[in-house]
């Protein structure tokens, strides 16, 4: 779906996310997101957080699985994604602080690998992921499956594209003090998801979004493999849709 501007788009998403969790509420079950970081996901998260504060949602039946987090990082950093996470929605709704998931930056090389198949076996154990929300990056990554990652990719630690470093180097003072690696859910792990979207506000994404649409589907573009997902939508703007 194309939107007007991204306000438009993410009051959208945002109501989308609220029916599912309310749904579950009535159901008396939970509701199991998959979250995004990034600048893109911001306004969904504030849209989120006037519901909860305004109409009333409650985020007690919620349970997140956030897609990544750089590798090494603190949760305590301010470019962690634990903290972006905190400051722009956990912080300011009522989720329970044990029903949050996002990968650890934290833990040592040794023990990585069993973190990450245990990420799956929570997300399993929770019922499934109702809805993960994606950003983009300009390499095509979701998450930070980068240019090479497998379709049926599951959660691990992976190099960094250089774009992708470059891109967050406005973050951390300089490219050089990007980690070099970053723990993430896989392709596989996304496309298990009930429901898929994918944003992208302004022209700075309208090539990225042009090929993940119209491109042939590679690993070269891993947003590309998308394409095969039927229960998938990507919510764009006007200006993200501009060379479609
Ligand atoms: C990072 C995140 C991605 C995100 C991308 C785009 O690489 N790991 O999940 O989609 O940035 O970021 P932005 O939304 O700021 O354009």
């Amino acid at each position: 779906a194309v939107y007007r501007d991204k306000e438009t788009a993410a009051v959208k998403v945002a109501a989308r996310i609220a029916a599912i969790i309310k749904r579950k509420q009535q159901a008396g079950e939970q509701a199991v997101l998959g979250l995004a970081t990034g600048a893109t996901p911001v306004g969904v998260y504030e849209e989120l957080v006037r519901l909860h504060r305004e109409e009333g949602l409650s985020f007690r039946n919620v349970v997140t699985f956030n897609l990544d987090e750089y590798y090494p990082m603190q949760p305590t950093s301010a470019q962690s994604y634990v903290t972006f996470m905190h400051e722009n929605l956990f912080d300011h709704i009522d989720i329970a602080p044990e029903n949050v998931h996002i990968p650890d930056g934290t833990l040592a090389p040794e023990d990585v690998a069993a973190f990450c198949l245990n990420y799956e076996r929570q997300i399993e154990e929770a019922g499934g992921l109702d809805l993960q929300l994606l950003g983009i990056g300009r390499t095509g990554h979701v998450g930070f499956n980068e240019p090479g990652s497998a379709p049926n990719s599951g959660t691990r630690l992976v190099t960094l594209d250089d774009l992708t470093r470059r891109d967050a180097s406005r973050d951390f003072g300089g490219k050089e003090y990007v980690p070099r690696k970053a723990i993430t859910m896989g392709i596989g792990t996304i496309f298990q998801a009930r429901e898929i979207l994918l944003l992208a506000w302004s022209g700075k994404k309208a090539p990225i979004i042009k090929k993940a649409v119209e491109g042939e589907v590679s690993s070269e573009v891993p947003a590309t493999y998308l394409q095969l997902a039927e229960n998938v939508e990507f919510i764009v703007d006007a200006e993200a849709a501009a060379e479609l």
